[in-house]
């Protein structure tokens, strides 16, 4: 039977947080899970004791159900076996697990006998048949999103088309939505529930660095580029930033720009890395990969993870009603 993606994750509303490696920390994860959707932290290539730290800053900021993000793609199927298995060692069940492109089968096998809920972004429709087939949570990724794109489709088109071939399946509309108004149109192209990026980069308890939620809020959709060269620690797959000196000129030398900080674990960025700038990130901030969704013509302030959710909770609420005939 179709569900929202609020009872799909046991929250009150279905907006999901993207999780955004060195955005999406604890402290915004559980400040929009404690407003009533669903939070999630960017786990990155954390493994180790810096997973550890940041899967107990997440349980001391809420017990109300939350995710942690892997990316099969960039850290290969060794390290994803270890982060997850360290995620369903050291967290409680209401924790799910986030993951960015599709996984080997066996990680759907293992998530499913942990008893977790499974959400997987994908950007095709074979994709999504896949992962719903196996029972998770499908986020359809359009072209319009902020980040590295997994398809080439418009997001309405490509929930359409999963809605099409999957009646049943939880499908939640992911890139360029800012805005009430942006949800409520994915939301009548078929998804049951939104997931934002961008929209979330500027709230105030997200990490990225100043200059990153400033020029995100003073961006429009056409300051932004699809990309592939912010490469370094995730090549071969283009991404939405924006425009920056390095963008416009990719010929520079890749040296050291600056460095930074998640969870406790230094790194050196050079140009060209895929890191974002974080609030703990120093040097050409600038040059840095600012990844960002034509979402960004909705954004004009930096409210709190609460007010966003809040401003989301009435589209939300009302499409629960109308498709499954109660209020959730
Ligand atoms: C700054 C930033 C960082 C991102 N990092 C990740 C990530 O680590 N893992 C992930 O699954 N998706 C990541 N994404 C992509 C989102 O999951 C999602 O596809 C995108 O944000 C949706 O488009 P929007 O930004 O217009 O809302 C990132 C997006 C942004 C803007």
């Amino acid at each position: 039977m179709r569900t929202t993606a609020a009872e799909a994750l046991g929250v009150e509303v279905g907006v999901l947080l993207a999780g955004m490696g060195g955005v999406s920390g604890p402290e915004l994860a559980a400040a929009v899970s404690n407003a009533g959707a669903a939070g999630c932290v960017g786990g990155y290539k954390l493994v180790g004791e810096h997973l550890t730290t940041m899967l107990k800053r997440l349980a001391a900021g809420t017990d109300k159900p939350v995710g942690v993000n892997f990316i099969p793609e960039v850290v290969g199927a060794r390290e994803l076996t270890e982060q997850l298995e360290q995620l369903l060692g050291e967290t409680p069940e209401s924790v799910y697990v986030s993951l960015f492109g599709l996984p080997e089968d066996a990680v759907f096998d293992r998530v499913a006998a942990s008893g977790r809920r499974l959400v997987v972004q994908v950007g095709a429709v074979e994709d999504g048949v896949r992962a719903a087939e196996r029972g998770a949570v499908v986020v359809a990724q359009g072209i319009e999103a902020g980040g590295h794109l997994l398809g080439h489709d418009p997001r309405d088109e490509l929930v359409a088309r999963l809605r099409d071939r999957l009646p049943d399946a939880c499908v939640v509309a992911a890139g360029g939505i800012g805005s009430p108004d942006d949800a409520a149109v994915a939301l009548a192209a078929g998804a049951d529930g939104v997931l934002l990026g961008t929209a979330f980069v500027v709230a105030r308890e997200s990490a990225a660095h100043p200059y990153f939620k400033e020029a995100v809020i003073g961006a429009s959709g056409a300051d932004t580029v699809i990309t592939g060269v912010y490469e370094i620690g995730w090549p071969n797959r283009r991404h939405r930033v924006l425009s920056t000196a390095v963008t416009e000129n990719p010929g520079q030398a890749k040296n050291f720009i600056g460095r930074t900080t998640i969870e406790g674990k230094l790194f050196l960025v050079p140009r060209f890395s895929a890191a974002v700038p974080t609030d703990s990130t120093t040097g050409r901030v600038e040059e840095m990969a600012m990844y960002c969704g034509l979402s960004c013509d909705a954004i004009t302030r930096a409210p709190s993870a609460a007010e966003i959710v809040a401003a989301f909770d009435r589209v939300l609420r009302g499409h629960a009603v109308a498709e499954t005939g109660k209020e959730s």
